[in-house]
């Protein structure tokens, strides 16, 4: 902070380094108090007032609990999206840091509050640089990504998008190692489809099972089979998840239930392999609850598109990255078969969704997202703050046609 030369002569990991600490207070801020989805105001409201003492921006509410903020360039040319998501998860912080969540049963253990705080940080150093830039930023500070249906949708259906010219938008990443920065084109994240099943057989004595159709026994060939989709039906090369995730049935030693309730997920990247996995899992279950004189109700319920990076937009990211941070930093990224609704603004414009490192093994923070003791190198920040403004100032350098 001690600089004096004028901000447009800092490189964005200077720029970065300048703002460290306070894009680590605002992160820690974030993570005492944190808010699910759909319910951000407070959130929204600190993302608001800090950005309008930053000054220079145009801001709006598309939604009760998101924010846009606009930043128009001196000069003409495209836009550039760049989005954080904001909401926390209903888990119960167990870690024992003093900005430990001060909302028990609520906490950010997905990263999201980094990501709030690094998208700040970047509309904080950009807003000093109007003078470079040959177009706008627009910063989507974004609710409701961990549940269905999202809050990317409702985004872009208030016209988020409208205009823009490419969205970027970065995963604080567990799995990689703090000092890399993941990117990949073509299928990075899956999509996330859900399923209800209730096995309908005969209750009865547990003592008498041949005056019963028992439905947990139906219930576990039913598990037992759909193991085959996967490791059976679909071509090896394709990727694929189907899961069992929750199973529920009986209440005591000497009653069979007459039903068992099921539910799971199924992951996918291929469209076409979307669309048919739903009828290969009903073939089975129709096929092992008749071979059993059991019945049985089916329900499947689409989640978020898988994200597919646009291999240009990847390639621009790995060329800012390696630009900003070096090209040691830069990894191609593993894709992993998790949901992200980033893919709607991609359903937009082309873009590029890409994972910051955050894992630090010799301090401990190694535990996955969604862990009751998540936490992150909080170094990552700054590399992110970097990468969004050496992402900025490279797109929208005038050297591309608009
Ligand atoms: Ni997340």
């Amino acid at each position: 902070m001690t600089s004096t030369r004028p901000a447009s002569d800092l490189s964005p990991m200077q720029h970065a380094a300048r703002l460290r600490d306070t894009v680590v207070a605002w992160r820690r801020h974030l993570h005492m108090h944190p808010e699910l989805s759909y319910h951000e105001e407070q959130t929204a409201q600190f993302v608001y007032e800090t950005l309008r003492g930053m000054g220079g921006l145009e801001l709006s509410r598309p939604t009760k609990t998101s924010v846009v903020a606009r930043l128009r360039g001196l000069h003409h040319g495209p836009v550039l999206a760049v989005r954080a998501d904001m909401d926390a998860l209903p888990i119960l912080e167990k870690s024992e840091v003093e900005y430990a969540s001060r909302m028990p049963g609520v906490m950010h253990a997905c990263g999201h509050d980094g990501h709030t705080a690094m998208l700040l940080g970047a509309a904080a150093a950009l807003g000093e640089l109007r003078d470079r830039l040959h177009g706008d930023v627009r910063f989507l500070f974004q609710h409701a990504e961990e549940l269905y249906p999202g809050g990317a949708e409702e985004m872009v259906a208030a016209g988020v998008m409208d205009g823009v010219d490419m969205v970027i938008g970065s995963h604080l990443w567990l799995p990689m190692e703090f000092g890399k920065v993941g990117v990949a084109s073509g299928p990075l994240m899956a999509s996330p489809d859900v399923f209800d099943l209730v096995i309908l057989g005969r209750g009865g004595h547990a003592a008498a099972p041949h005056e019963t159709v028992d439905a947990i026994a139906v219930a576990a060939q039913v598990v037992t089979n759909l193991q085959h989709i996967v490791s059976r039906n679909v071509d090896p090369i394709e990727r694929a998840v189907v899961s069992v995730t929750r199973i529920a049935g009986g209440t005591t030693y000497n009653v069979l239930p007459g039903s068992v309730e099921l539910a799971g997920t199924i992951r996918t990247f291929d469209p076409a392999l979307r669309d048919q996995i739903p009828a290969l899992l009903e073939r089975i279950v129709q096929g092992v609850t008749t071979a059993h004189g059991a019945t049985y109700t089916l329900k499947f319920d689409r989640g978020y598109r898988p994200v597919v990076n646009e291999a240009r937009a990847s390639a621009f990211m790995r060329r800012v990255v390696e630009r900003t941070l070096g090209g040691e930093t830069l990894v191609e990224a593993r894709p992993t078969m998790g949901g992200e609704d980033f893919s709607a603004y991609l359903q937009r414009t082309p873009g590029c969704f890409f994972f910051i490192g955050a894992r630090n093994e010799a301090q401990g923070i190694v535990h996955p997202h969604h862990h009751e003791r998540f936490d992150i190198d909080e170094r990552a920040l700054e590399s992110g703050v970097a990468i969004f403004i050496g992402a900025a100032l490279e797109y929208l350098s005038g050297t591309r046609a608009a």
